[in-house]
């Protein structure tokens, strides 16, 4: 199972990114905890260990160089575009307790655009990220759908559309939808977070139809935990709703 958990800045991806992993962990998969979001947090959300240390792979200019036989004197060179990549989580992100995390950083080159070494890189790790048996790679991405492209969808096969109860969030995760279909996406599910009533709830189902799985509530242990991501008992049973409606859809 790869799951990508996309939606609006804010709705809450890396949340329910870290509360996914964790119940994975607990179920004895073996995760690959991806955050492919310029504004890097899923380690800090998984309280993953050292987790500031962990190095994007954006930031390995001379591996990159190496595999994409690019020349970084050079920007506007030549560079191959299918580097190999199959040996980059082993060998280079750090496992803890289950999880692998794997950062991506953020490319930084103005006049580089998407076809730069450090990009190309990027989308071929996502595209070829090969799981063993009882695997589960379950990628944090940036906010909104620029960035949804074929490399993305070659790496997944479930879109988790995170949406708030509100007319912004719905626009942005419908405009995911429309996206991922086109992309040829197998599973797009969406997930309300920060649901304060039954009423937040009835707005969603109207809103989107079909595809709602499950609903986060507002949660103040979330909340008073800053970032770090943490359950109680009644955000476990929500997230248990989710985890069983993703692996009996899968
Ligand atoms: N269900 C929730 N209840 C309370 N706070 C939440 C909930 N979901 C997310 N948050 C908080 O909202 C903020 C944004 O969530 P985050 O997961 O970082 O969003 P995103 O990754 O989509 O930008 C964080 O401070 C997070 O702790
Ligand atoms: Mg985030």
């Amino acid at each position: 199972m790869k799951i990508a958990v996309t939606g609006k800045g804010g709705s809450g991806k890396t949340t329910i990114a870290a509360g996914l992993i964790k119940l994975l962990v607990e179920k004895k998969k073996s995760v690959i905890a991806v955050d492919c979001d310029p504004d890097i947090s899923l380690g800090l959300s998984l309280d993953f260990p050292q987790y500031a240390q962990v190095k994007p792979i954006c930031e390995m200019k001379s591996l990159i160089a190496e595999r994409t036989e690019s020349d970084p004197s050079r920007p506007q060179g030549f560079f191959k575009i299918n580097p190999q990549v199959g040996d980059i989580p082993e060998k280079f992100c750090p496992q803890d307790k289950g999880v692998r995390l794997i950062v991506m950083g953020k490319v930084n080159k103005p006049q580089g655009g998407c076809l730069c070494p450090e990009n190309t890189f990027v989308r071929s790790l996502i595209g070829h990220l090969v799981l063993k048996e009882d695997e589960v790679v379950v990628l944090d991405m940036a906010a909104g759908s620029e960035h949804l492209g074929r490399a993305t969808a070659r790496g997944v096969d479930t879109f988790l559309i995170v949406t708030e109860p509100s007319k912004m969030s719905v626009e942005t995760a419908r405009h995911i939808q429309e996206l991922a279909k086109g992309l040829g996406i197998a599973k797009i599910f969406f997930i309300g977070n920060k649901i304060k009533g039954q009423s937040d709830i009835d707005f969603l189902r109207a809103a989107l139809n079909e595809g709602l799985i499950g609903t986060i509530s507002l949660n103040r242990a979330l909340e008073e935990a800053r970032g770090r991501f943490i359950f109680d008992v009644n955000s476990r049973k929500e997230f248990d709703a989710v985890y069983e409606k993703i692996s009996n859809l899968s």
